[in-house]
Formats: C-alpha cells, sequence, structure tokens
C-alpha cells in the first residue's frame, strides 16, 4: 500500500483486449491494488472489451479466478462490481452503438482508452473511437508498444491516431518508466548534489543494462516470433532506461522538459548498422535447457517452428556521441530462459589515478552504482573500505546495500498502477511522445536491417545460461565483465 494515495477524477477504463493476457496478469491487479488503497472513486467504471460473447458476469467470473490470491474475495467483489464486460470487433459495426450510450452515460467521467491489442488494430480501434464522438473532452488513449515493427509502420499508426486523438490525449506506454527505481534515478541524480558532477565521461567508465528474464515466450510464440528481443525490450524498454541515465539535467519535472532531454540522447546514439554490427551485436536464441530447476524446451520446440530466425536475447555494445559520454560505453543485455530474473542498471566508475597502497593489501576494485529495478528494487553503491582490525591493511570492496521495501517498510506497488493513475490525471511525463519512439526506431531500423541482410541466424544459448558466449567475448574484448552481481 503506499503511504498517501492521491485521489483521481472519477473516470471509466475501458481495455481493448480486456480479455488477454497483459489486461488479466497486469491491469485489472493493479487497478484492484489501487481500489484497494481507496483510489478508485465509486462511479469509476472498468469496461474489458473483446470479441469474446462475454457478459458482465461471466467477465467478472474469469477475473475474479484470476484475481482471487491477491485479495480477500469480499473486498474482491465489491471491486469487481465496477467491471464490465462489451463484446466489440474494432472490424464490425455491431455493438458500437450500444458501447457509446453506455459510456455517453457518464458525460463527465475522464475517459481512458487503453489499447492493450496487436497494434495492427490501433488505427481500426481509434477510427470507430472517433466515428462515435468518443474523443471528445476529457478522453485519452493508451497504446502498448511496441508500436508498429518499424518506423513506417509506426508512422503510419501514430498518423492515424493522430486524426483521432490530438498528441495531448495520446499516452504511449512503457511500463518501464512506472517502475520505482527508474522514477527514483530522476530522484537520485536530481536530488541530491552527490553524483551529477561525477555523471560523466570524465568519471563514468562504462554503464551495464540488464534485463534477464527466466520465463520463455510460453503462449504469446505468435507475438513474439513477429517481434524478437530487439522490439520487445530493446528499442523500448531498455532505450528508455539509457535515457533516464543519459539525459541532461530537465528544468524541471514538466512532461515535455524531460521528454526533450531523452529524445537528445536519443538523436545522439551513434548509428549501429551494416558496417559494425557484427562488432557490436550479439544475438541468441534459446534451446532446450534446464530453467528454475526443471528441464524447459527450447524456443524452436515451444514455438513449434524449427525454423525460426528470432533473436530471444540480445547483447550490444551502444555509445552516445555527445559531450558528456563520448568514449563510455553503454553495454546492454536482455534475454528469455536466462538463470535468474534480474533487472539492473549498473554504473561503473574509473578507476583511482594511483594507488597508495601495497599490493599485498588486495586490489582496489572500481566503485560502481547498481541500481536494482527487479527483484527487490534498490540501489547499491559499491565501495572500497579497510577490512576491519589490526593485522595490516586489507581493502575490502562492500556495496552499501538499500532495499526499499525493507527501508522504507512498503511493498512496491507494481508500474502499471502509477502510470494507469497518470494517464487519469493526464499526466503524460512518463510516456513516449511521438518523437521518441521514431527516434528509437530510427537507431533501431538499421540493426534489425543489418542482422537480415547478415543472413546469419541467431546463436543458439542453452536455457538457464547467459545467452551465447559471444556476449561475454562482445565485453570481455575491452577488458571488461558484465556485472557479477546480476549472474
Ligand atoms: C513486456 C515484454 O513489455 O515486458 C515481455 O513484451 C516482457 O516480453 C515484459 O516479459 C517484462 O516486463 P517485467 O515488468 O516483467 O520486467
Amino acid at each position: 500500500m503506499t503511504a498517501s494515495p492521491q485521489s483521481v477524477e472519477p473516470f471509466d477504463l475501458v481495455i481493448f483486449g480486456g480479455t488477454g493476457d497483459l489486461a488479466v496478469r497486469k491491469l485489472l491487479p493493479a487497478l484492484f491494488h489501487r481500489f484497494l488503497d481507496g483510489q478508485i472513486p465509486a462511479s469509476s467504471r472498468i469496461v474489458g472489451i473483446a470479441r469474446e460473447a462475454l457478459d458482465d458476469a461471466g467477465y467478472r467470473a474469469q477475473l475474479r479466478e484470476a484475481l482471487i490470491g491477491v485479495c480477500a474475495a469480499a473486498q474482491l467483489d465489491v471491486f469487481l462490481q465496477q467491471v464490465f464486460y462489451r463484446p466489440l470487433d474494432a472490424r464490425k459495426d455491431e455493438g458500437w452503438n450500444d458501447f457509446t450510450a453506455f459510456i455517453g452515460a457518464q458525460p463527465e467521467h475522464v475517459r481512458v482508452f487503453y489499447l492493450s491489442t496487436s497494434p495492427e488494430l490501433f488505427v481500426d480501434i481509434c477510427t470507430r473511437l472517433g466515428q462515435h464522438g468518443l474523443n471528445q473532452g476529457a478522453s485519452r488513449v493508451v497504446l502498448e508498444k511496441p508500436i508498429g515493427r518499424d518506423l513506417a509502420s509506426a508512422n503510419q499508426i501514430n498518423d492515424a491516431v493522430g486524426k483521432v486523438f490530438s498528441e495531448s490525449q495520446t499516452f504511449r506506454i512503457d511500463h518501464y518508466l512506472g517502475k520505482e527505481t527508474v522514477q527514483n534515478l530522476l530522484v537520485l541524480r536530481f536530488g541530491n548534489a552527490l553524483f551529477e558532477p561525477l555523471w560523466n565521461a570524465g568519471h563514468i567508465d562504462h554503464v551495464q543494462i540488464t534485463v534477464a528474464e527466466t520465463l520463455g515466450v510460453g503462449h504469446r510464440g505468435a507475438y513474439y516470433d513477429r517481434a524478437g528481443a530487439l522490439r520487445d525490450m530493446v528499442q523500448n524498454h531498455m532505450l528508455q532506461l539509457l535515457c533516464m541515465v543519459a539525459m541532461e539535467p530537465p528544468s524541471s519535472l514538466a512532461p515535455d522538459a524531460v521528454r526533450d532531454e531523452k529524445l537528445k540522447v536519443l538523436h545522439s546514439l551513434k548509428a549501429i548498422d551494416d558496417s559494425n554490427a557484427a562488432q557490436l551485436t550479439v544475438r541468441g536464441q534459446y534451446r532446450a535447457g534446464v530453467a528454475e530447476g526443471a528441464g524447459v524446451p527450447g524456443y524452436p520446440e515451444e514455438l513449434g517452428n524449427s525454423k525460426s530466425n528470432t533473436e530471444t536475447f540480445v547483447a550490444l555494445k551502444a555509445e552516445i556521441a555527445n559531450w558528456r559520454w563520448a568514449g563510455v560505453p553503454f553495454y546492454l543485455r536482455t534475454g528469455k530462459r536466462l538463470p535468474s530474473r534480474v533487472s539492473e542498471i549498473a554504473v561503473t566508475f574509473k578507476p583511482v589515478p594511483h594507488s597508495i597502497f601495497n599490493p599485498d593489501a588486495g586490489t582496489l576494485s572500481q566503485n560502481r552504482l547498481v541500481l536494482r529495478l527487479q527483484p527487490d528494487e534498490g540501489v547499491k553503491l559499491w565501495l572500497t573500505i579497510k577490512h576491519p582490525g589490526p593485522g595490516g591493511l586489507r581493502l575490502r570492496h562492500v556495496p552499501l546495500d538499500m532495499s526499499f521495501a525493507q527501508a522504507f517498510g512498503v511493498q512496491q506497488p507494481d508500474a502499471y498502477e502509477r502510470l494507469l493513475l497518470d494517464v487519469v490525471r493526464g499526466n503524460p511525463t512518463l510516456f513516449m511522445r511521438r518523437d521518441e519512439v521514431e527516434a528509437a526506431w530510427r537507431w533501431a531500423g538499421p540493426i534489425l536491417a543489418a542482422w537480415a541482410d547478415s543472413g546469419e541466424p541467431p546463436r543458439p544459448y542453452a536455457a538457464g545460461s547467459w545467452g551465447p558466449s559471444a556476449a561475454v567475448a562482445l565485453i570481455e574484448r575491452d577488458g571488461r565483465t558484465w556485472n557479477e552481481d546480476s549472474e
């Protein structure tokens, strides 16, 4: 529970893809938690939309099953009274008039249309919403990532959505921006005098961003095989993390002040293309192995397609060509079926310029600031200290370690809890502006093209390992190693 939840105006939140994985696993539980904290006004309605012929009772029964573990049944049933269902197909007329009347019954409500569907449907849904006048007043649309599969398709979607909803009504969600540690990065960097003077190429050796998952693609294979790790994780989540680390101090937290700075970082990324992709990137695909103590199939078997060339792992070395970051590598690594679920940003500082210690005191390690996104969100600052006691001076590398859950005695809210209510409040600071999405595709596109041109399949790695050995070689070539905290 949060310490002092702020109230929001009454709203109707309509989830297209209401029976889908994201809605059931993430969005509804997030809303339920906000309900338990008293943040959902009593007249607010949450409306699931999908093609299945369900009614309110059928939908509530489905959700009840999914949410029952989260809290006491009595509270769950009260929450579900605010949840409704309407069967709709964006490509057919049926049902849209009734739906419009249903939404129109509460004209004073903020309206949020959350498109948790495949991006191919975004245009059809928005066009319908526009035809029925549902884009008027305090209406907002939320677009899930990935927006398109390249720059051209992202532009098509953004153009079409833009005909119905203005940019200020459009919320492009990247749930990584709602994670506590990511928001905390803003506070750590700009709320402390300590780090910012050192936050540059003069003092930082390199940055690593790891997002490792133990799960395979499971039943999301149809989507995932068309996307792959670069489109699914790097083009959005990981680039957003990189931007939060690398951006210049914004003048305030005003939405455009922050987004302007992130955009400059995206524009400054050095190109990775046919000329250098083989040196700077590694793509992999998991094979059968052991994950979380059990034998698991490889990606091709899970997918039922032995010919798939889709990557489930990416490691790459990015560089930002500006004064602050010139020459500082940003190593990014993400994958499915890795040994542990861990997401973190590790900032390694340069070595001290000269050692005054005897060699038998031990080696001097570099300071490292590790921001843990999950599990157990928190911050770790590795320092060198003297091992306590007499008997000579021995150096030790130890962390100052803060777990947010322990320090504050609160459970960290899920990223969607914060972001959904930000949409209702109309605060787009933690959402991607159109130009950010475009800049991210402009950088990611040539990497995808280089991989396609090379014709090389992704390198196999055993499920439960840290990816292909080439990913280790990528960083070791530079005389560095992946942060062992995460391994
Ligand atoms: C989603 C990706 O955006 O993020 C998934 O589509 C991935 O493939 C997920 O599993 C990871 O999110 P989290 O919050 O569990 O790290």
